[in-house]
C-alpha cells in the first residue's frame, strides 16, 4: 500500500499532514470549539511562586463541583505540574479514545496535566515558550472536556509564557484570580500580574490574600506571620475586587501532600470557612 505523503484528499480536508501551519490552524480551531462549550474559564495566577495558586485552584474546583457544577481543571504549569498530586491522582494514566484524550476524572472534576504525560514524576520539562504554547493548545483541543460550567486554569508564577499562551488561546476568558500573600515582596509581584492581565484586557475577578494571619492552636492568639491586609489594600490601590483572605492553616499542607482538599474536610476549619465565602463571592460575581 502507498504511504500517504500528507497531501491526499483526506489529509487536506482534515488539515493534517505535513503542512505545520495548516495543522496549527486546525488545532486552534478545535481548541476554540472545545472552549466554546465551557461557560466560565478562569485562570489562577500570581506574580510570585509558592503563594498558594494550585491550592486555591484545586479547592475552588472541588468547591464548585460540590455545589453541583460541572468542573474541569487545566494544569497549565507545564514545567511544575502539581495538580495531580494535590488531587491524589498522580499515578493515573491518560486514555486515548476516538474523540481524543479522556481527562482524568477525580471525584467528578476532570483534569489534564503535563504530569500525566511524563514517564517519571522527577523528569524535567525543559521547553521554550512556543513548545509550552503547543502543549497548552493541545490540552484545549485534544481533550474531551465536554460541556462544562467551569474550567479552572492553574498557572505557574509570573507574567510570561504560560499566562500569555492561555490569554491568547482563550479570548473569552471569564477572568483571572490573582493569589498573593500579604508581605511586600509578594504584593510587588502581584501588582505586576494584575497589570499584565489588565493590559491584555482580561477581567480581574479579584485578589485572594492567602496565608493571611495564623491563629495559634495553643493560646488562640492570631499571629500575623506574613502580615495581613496587604492584598485588600492592593486591591483598593489597583481598583480591583478583593475576594477575601485565607489564613495560614496547619492542616492545609498535610492534606495537600495526601492528595486531599481542605474544602472537603469535615467541620469548619478557618481556611475552609474563609474559602467558602470567597467561592460564594466569585459565583455571585460571575453568575449572580
Ligand atoms: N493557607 C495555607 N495555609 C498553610 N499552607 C498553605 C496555605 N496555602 C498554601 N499552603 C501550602 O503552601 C505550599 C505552596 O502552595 P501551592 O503549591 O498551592 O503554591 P503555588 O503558588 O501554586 O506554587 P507555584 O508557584 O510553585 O506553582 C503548599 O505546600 C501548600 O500546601
Ligand atoms: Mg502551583
Amino acid at each position: 500500500m502507498d504511504e500517504c505523503d500528507g497531501k491526499c484528499d483526506t489529509c487536506a480536508e482534515s488539515g493534517s499532514g505535513t503542512d505545520p501551519k495548516k495543522e496549527m490552524e486546525m488545532q486552534a480551531k478545535k481548541a476554540t470549539e472545545k472552549m466554546d462549550k465551557i461557560k466560565y474559564k478562569i485562570m489562577v495566577a500570581s506574580g510570585k511562586g509558592g503563594v498558594g495558586k494550585s491550592t486555591v485552584a484545586v479547592n475552588l474546583a472541588r468547591a464548585l463541583c460540590n455545589k453541583g457544577y460541572k468542573v474541569g481543571v487545566l494544569d497549565a504549569d507545564i514545567t511544575g505540574p502539581n495538580i495531580p498530586k494535590l488531587l491524589g491522582v498522580e499515578d493515573d494514566k491518560l486514555l486515548m479514545g476516538p474523540e481524543g484524550i479522556t481527562p482524568i476524572d477525580t471525584r467528578g472534576v476532570k483534569l489534564i496535566s503535563m504530569a500525566f504525560v511524563l514517564s517519571n514524576p522527577d523528569s524535567a520539562v525543559i521547553w521554550r515558550g512556543p513548545m509550552k504554547m503547543v502543549a497548552i493548545r493541545q490540552f484545549m483541543a485534544d481533550v474531551t472536556w465536554g460541556d462544562l460550567d467551569f474550567l479552572i486554569i492553574d498557572l505557574p508564577p509570573g507574567t510570561s509564557d504560560e499566562p500569555l499562551s492561555v490569554i491568547q488561546l482563550i479570548p473569552d476568558l471569564s477572568g483571572a484570580i490573582i493569589v498573593t500573600t500579604p508581605q511586600e515582596v509578594a504584593l510587588l509581584d502581584s501588582r505586576k500580574a494584575v497589570n499584565m492581565v489588565k493590559t491584555m484586557n482580561v477581567p480581574v475577578l479579584g485578589i485572594i490574600e492567602n496565608m493571611s494571619g495564623f491563629r495559634c492552636p495553643h493560646c488562640g492568639e492570631v499571629l500575623d506571620i506574613f502580615k495581613t491586609g496587604g492584598g485588600e489594600k492592593a486591591s483598593k490601590d489597583l481598583e480591583i475586587p478583593f475576594l477575601g483572605a485565607i489564613p495560614l492553616d496547619l492542616d492545609v499542607t498535610p492534606l495537600g501532600d495526601k492528595g486531599m482538599t481542605f474544602i472537603d474536610q469535615k467541620g469548619d476549619t478557618a481556611a475552609k470557612k474563609s474559602f467558602e465565602e470567597i467561592v460564594d463571592r466569585l459565583i455571585e460575581k460571575l453568575i449572580g
